[in-house]
């Protein structure tokens, strides 16, 4: 296996593992770096101590012995005496002449032969490690120069003080095997608490998901359990639940809709079946001119129920994906204009006394569509005036406010919501069976909506207004004589 693919194999083995098992890893290695490194420092830090206090023992040892040589380089009483001194201490010394020949030595070393080679300069001093032939412990020694005149002439000589470091060895040995002990049963408490820790900590989230695998398309009713408190977890969940009830909404929303839609198309179609039955069975009572016009009829209803069924969804398609004024089809639209048509097209379509003002209002969408809207709400305006319509077209700040008004009854203000839900037909449209579906003030809302804009029915003191206010485009120049 080659260290590429071992490390993608590692790479892909963390990934798998849960977060249980990797976060207990990582406070473990982490662990175990912080461990190591310490451990280091303690023993580097307890290794210099140890050195540093031998050296300097030893070394202010030979300082005091050689400045007690006497100029012959021969053992002396002064000399013997210091020695004994230092023995006390533990600490074994060799003054060696010129020739490395020892001339004074303490107890333990007498009779020995020079402990080191060594002969530095007057004043120069080395460092050794030795093994000395009365101790199995390790010492380690200063090897001090000097030198002295006697007769005239310069004679060298190097004193050698040696002291154990096994005790000192000893010591470290013991901190070694403690840490060797310790290290790894702190890690292994370390990475079981962790361990324990976090699968705890993950529990509700496993509760979380295996309730969130049971509940099915069709029943979204369940919610996934709150764990107490208020930490992460238990925002998850409460997110998830209201994410739950949303898609319950939704879903319902949508049954609503396709069970509407098709109760809505079943009868046209009904009606059909039964105009071809009637002209099928009994031909004589049936006058094709009249069944002509049936059919005319209803296919039309049909064709514009389908019309809007697809409009509907491609603005809600569209309004998934982004807002009607930054889609394709996107242009500057002349509200005005599209209020002057509709004027010209009620005045000669209705016999109602329609009245119109407006001012220049340009708006960011797609024309078709807006034109859409204020047909839906003129022909409502139409379908229930008594006498008198007024469309109103107004520029407020940074919006176009468009109103269209008509005497008749107006619509009782717990409905005035409701009016724009899909399907909604109030009870006096139904008796007066003008053909509607309900779907109009629907497309109102849901393509106002989709233009960053909104709808809603005016307290009037009579009749019915509806007002709809969409953002102007920009900053709107009227132009000279507009
Ligand atoms: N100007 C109005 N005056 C009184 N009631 C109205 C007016 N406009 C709408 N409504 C009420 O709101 C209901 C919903 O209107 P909407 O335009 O959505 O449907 P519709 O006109 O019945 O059918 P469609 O517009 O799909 O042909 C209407 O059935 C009617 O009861
Ligand atoms: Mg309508």
């Amino acid at each position: 296996m080659s260290l590429r693919s071992a490390a993608r194999w590692v790479a892909t083995l963390w990934r798998e593992c849960g977060v249980q098992v990797r976060s207990t890893v990582a406070a473990t290695l982490v662990q175990g770096l912080v461990v190591l490194a310490a451990g280091g420092l303690l023993l580097l830090s307890l290794v210099h101590d140890l050195r540093t206090g031998v050296d300097a023992a030893t070394l202010s040892t030979a300082q005091s012995i050689a400045a007690l040589v006497p100029d012959s380089v021969t053992e002396s009483p002064g000399l013997r005496s210091a020695i004994e001194e230092a023995a006390r201490r533990r600490q074994a010394v060799q003054v060696l002449d010129e020739n490395g020949a020892v001339v004074a030595s303490s107890p333990e070393l007498r009779g020995s032969r020079a402990v080191v080679g060594d002969q530095p300069a007057p004043g120069a001093t080395e460092r050794r490690k030795v093994r000395l032939p009365f101790d199995d412990d390790p010492y380690r020694v200063t090897v001090l120069g000097g030198e002295v005149s006697d007769d005239g002439r310069d004679r060298r000589f190097t004193v050698v003080v040696a002291q154990s470091v096994g005790t000192g060895e000893d010591t470290l040995h013991a901190a070694v095997v403690a840490m060797a002990v310790a290290g790894p049963l702190l890690l292994l408490t370390v990475g079981f608490a962790t361990y324990v820790f976090v699968g705890r900590s993950l529990r509700p989230v496993t509760r979380i998901r295996s309730t969130v695998e049971g509940i099915s398309h069709r029943d979204l009713s369940e919610r996934v359990p709150i764990p107490p408190g208020r930490d992460e977890v238990a925002r998850l969940a409460t997110t998830m639940n209201s994410m739950l009830t949303g898609l319950e909404r939704a879903d319902a929303a949508q049954r609503q809709f396709v069970s509407d839609a098709s109760h809505e198309l079943r009868s046209p179609i009904a009606t059909l079946r039964a105009a071809a039955d009637i002209a099928l069975t009994q031909p004589e009572r049936t006058d094709p001119r009249d069944l002509a016009r049936l059919v005319r009829g209803e296919a039309r209803r049909l064709d514009g129920l389908v019309a809007d069924l697809l409009l509907l969804a491609r603005v809600d398609e569209r309004g998934r994906a982004r807002t009607a004024t930054d889609g394709e089809g996107v242009e500057e639209v002349d509200l005005d204009d599209l209020v002057t048509d509709e004027h010209r097209r009620l005045r000669a379509a209705t016999t109602l006394n329609v009245t119109m003002h407006r001012e220049p209002a340009r708006v960011l969408g797609d024309p078709r569509e807006l034109s859409r809207v204020l047909r839906n709400l003129t022909d409502n305006a139409a379908r229930h005036a008594h006498h008198e319509i007024s469309v109103d077209l107004r520029r407020n700040g940074s919006r176009a406010l468009l109103t269209v008004w008509n005497d008749g009854a107006p619509i009782p203000p717990a409905d005035r919501d409701r009016v724009f839900d899909r399907f909604v037909r109030l009870e006096e449209s139904r008796t007066r069976d003008s053909g509607g579906s309900g779907l109009g003030l629907a497309i109102v809302r849901e393509v106002v909506a989709a233009h960053g804009g909104s709808v809603r029915v005016l307290d009037v003191a009579a009749g019915t207004g509806f007002r709809v206010e969409l953002p102007l485009a920009g900053e709107f120049d009227a132009g000279p004589g507009r």
